[in-house]
């Protein structure tokens, strides 16, 4: 069997509600998971949930239940979610699951008896929000630590480090010789600026005096794992780390991020894997945070988009058609409903609803609802065909470089170029005089296979919608693949179409 795909997101906090942002990075990782498999390669696309830490404890004393019970309380938002936004992943790792654990102690057990991890006495500045030690570099120029670590106390304790910094100039080199291991290419800058200061070792334990809620140390019995050295690993875990299905799915090709955790993935995670013999990932891909109305979302000020909300209201494919038409990956977004109207009406409803609604109408009206035969094609055909081919063959490129928004675009075009080519040829003209027959026949014959191609090509964006296009045209039964994009001619004349109904309903 070859390597299968293999595309992660982060594995998200279980006790958060999850939010629009959420949403986009799980959105972004499913379209070129489909991208993948419509490109005829095998997937294995992971997604799942942290659940271990001082957050999670301090929740589920509130509610007066065991963080167990909690986490099982927690995790079906998520996992309900997911199918809701039509999220295509293999698998759902959740960090307290048994196979977890074992590839953290293993892993653990592995660093400490190479030397890689030692106890030192440390004295510092500790915040309970972040979880973490914090030094100058976080403190502000008034000498406070920012609000977002909330409380900040003077903790002494003994603790487990990992040596981390000896692989600083390994993990720079690396970087540079490898171009597109982080992307996009600011994001490597900016790893590659924040590692010109050293990076220092890793406390990678927590006293299980103060934080019970972790995966113990499998040297001491006494401490738990760091909440992030335990979440890293569960790429690693879910690929079954220790058996031969891992040899066959690792290296991961993509760990899809938001941008605010790139250290941890582009920095820590390959000296971690480094120093445990792994190969690394082949690319760390950082995306960018999604603000409403230009203001960070958040729920005190209650200005939190709901993706259920959307999709209940619009649907999950108009959801996931904006996230991925309105920027690059990489880029800043900002949530306006005005613009998500805009673009549903406009581009959704619009150009794809209306170039579909209208090819098929016309193939019922003027050829009794059957594909008519084609003639020969004129100058305007072939253009349309040519377009067509280009925009397929340009596809595998585009998801490659994770152009997803630049690869709608083109969709884009051509669903403009038909609409345009409908205008030109004006079927309903040619259908008030016989001795056009043929033509006509010709025209409704290359709009009926451009919404086939189309169909295609919007798979792993809008599968629902494409799904729709390709039952109107009877073509449902085959599982859409890209090659058939790129191939004109695949609808069989003579067949009657599917049941022609409008995609996208319009709304004021
Ligand atoms: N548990 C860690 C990740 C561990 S991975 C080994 C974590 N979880 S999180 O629940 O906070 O989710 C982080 C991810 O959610 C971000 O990296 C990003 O992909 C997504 N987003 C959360 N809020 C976001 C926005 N406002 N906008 C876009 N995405 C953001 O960090």
């Amino acid at each position: 069997m070859p390597k299968p795909f293999y595309i992660t997101t982060p594995i998200y906090y279980v006790n958060d509600r999850p939010h629009i942002g959420h949403a986009y990075c799980t959105i972004v990782a499913d379209v070129i998971a489909r991208a993948h498999r419509l490109m005829g390669e095998e997937v294995f696309f992971l997604t799942g949930l942290d659940e271990h830490g001082q957050k999670v404890q301090q929740a589920a004393q509130a509610k007066g239940v065991t963080p167990q019970e909690f986490c099982d309380q927690m995790a079906p938002h998520w996992e309900q979610l997911w199918p809701k936004l039509l999220i295509s992943n293999n698998d759902l790792i959740r960090t307290t699951q048994p196979r977890h654990k074992q590839v953290v102690q293993t892993i653990l057990q592995k660093l400490y008896d190479a030397g890689e991890i030692y106890t030192s006495e440390y004295e510092g500045w500790y915040s309970t929000r972040a979880e973490q030690f914090l030094t100058e570099k976080e403190m502000g120029p008034d000498g406070k630590f920012p609000a977002e670590y909330g409380e900040v106390t003077r903790l002494k304790e003994k603790n487990y480090f990992f040596k981390m910094s000896k692989y600083q100039d390994w993990l720079i080199n690396y970087i540079r010789d490898n171009p597109g291991f982080v992307y996009p290419d600011y994001r490597r800058n900016e790893i590659l600026g924040f590692l010109q200061k050293p990076l220092g070792d890793l406390c990678i334990s927590r006293p299980a005096s103060r934080l019970a809620w972790g995966i113990p140390l499998p040297f001491d019995a006494g401490y738990v794992t760091y909440v992030w050295f335990d979440a890293l690993v569960n790429y690693v875990s879910a690929a079954g780390y220790g058996s031969a299905e891992f040899e066959q799915r690792w290296p991961a090709d993509i760990h899809l991020i938001g941008k605010e955790i790139l250290l941890f993935h582009a920095g820590y995670w390959p000296i971690m894997l480094k120093a445990a013999g792994i190969p690394l990932p082949k690319q760390i891909a950082a995306h960018g945070w999604w603000t409403r109305n230009g203001q960070k979302m958040s729920k005190s000020v209650g200005n939190v988009v709901d993706p259920v909300a959307i999709v209940e209201a619009w649907g999950a494919d108009a959801l996931r058609y904006y996230l991925l038409r309105e920027l690059p990956v990489g880029s800043d977004g900002d949530w306006a409903d005005t613009n998500f109207e805009r673009r549903y009406n406009g581009e959704l409803a619009n150009d794809l609803g209306n170039l579909v609604n209208r090819s098929l109408s016309m193939i019922n009206r003027y050829c009794k609802g059957v594909v008519p035969q084609p003639a020969v094609p004129d100058p305007l055909d072939d253009e349309l065909r040519a377009l067509a081919a280009a925009t397929a063959k340009r596809f595998p490129e585009r998801v490659a470089k994770l152009e997803l928004n630049a690869l709608l675009n083109d969709i884009w075009d051509f669903i403009r170029r038909c609409n345009q080519y409908v205008d030109q040829c004006a079927p309903w003209a040619l259908a008030k005089d016989p001795s056009k027959a043929a033509r006509l026949g010709t025209v409704l014959y290359s709009l009926a296979e451009s919404c086939r191609v189309i169909s295609i090509l919007l798979t792993p964006f809008i599968p629902v919608t494409a799904e729709k296009i390709r039952r109107q045209l009877a073509i449902a039964d085959a599982p859409a693949v890209l090659i058939e994009a790129e191939l004109w001619g695949m609808l069989v004349p003579n067949r009657p179409l599917g049941e022609v109904a409008p995609l996208f309903p319009k709304k004021q």
